[in-house]
């Protein structure tokens, strides 16, 4: 089911003062309902608050947790650090890029993938690292890709 932009967004700031000091906390709360920021629902956010829409675009951009697009349903994250680096890192990722098509910050067409990396998981030990969702695959192979994508389906 579809949720109504505009209405969630009015729901979320029901309970708010328009202090400016909401901004985060508002922002959290549509990034929880929608998944993402939807471009509406910044600009009633902005109004709400009496805030410019370049301030809202500027916070929401700032911080990581912070998705400005609808993303998939499984996250896959492919660690970038030092140790999974030296360990073979780059070609996990290429194949990951490869298997679903797409390139980090992507999402799949189906919207059944997201691909991210990250700069390290700290578990440098088990590197190469990869993660999906909340499971964390450590040694990884490129064989393996495949076959941890595969349960995603
Ligand atoms: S460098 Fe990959 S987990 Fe630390």
């Amino acid at each position: 089911m579809e949720l109504d932009i505009a209405k969630e967004s009015e729901r979320i700031t029901a309970n708010c003062s328009r202090d400016s000091s909401n901004l985060i906390p508002i922002l959290q709360e549509a990034q929880g309902k929608f998944g993402y920021l939807p471009a509406e629902a910044m600009q009633k956010f902005a109004r709400f608050l009496k805030l410019p829409e370049s301030t809202v675009f500027g916070v929401s951009t700032f911080y990581a947790q912070f998705k400005l697009a609808p993303t998939g349903r499984n996250k896959i994250t492919v660690c970038r650090g030092t140790a999974c680096h030296v360990r073979g890192g780059v070609r996990i990722l290429r194949e990951v890029e490869r298997q679903l098509g797409i390139k980090p910050g992507e999402t799949t067409n189906d919207m059944e993938n997201t691909l991210e990396t990250i700069a390290c998981f700290g578990s440098c030990a088990l590197a190469p690292v990869m993660v999906v969702d909340k499971n964390v695959y450590g040694r990884m192979t490129t064989t393996r890709v495949a076959q941890i994508l595969g349960k995603t389906k």
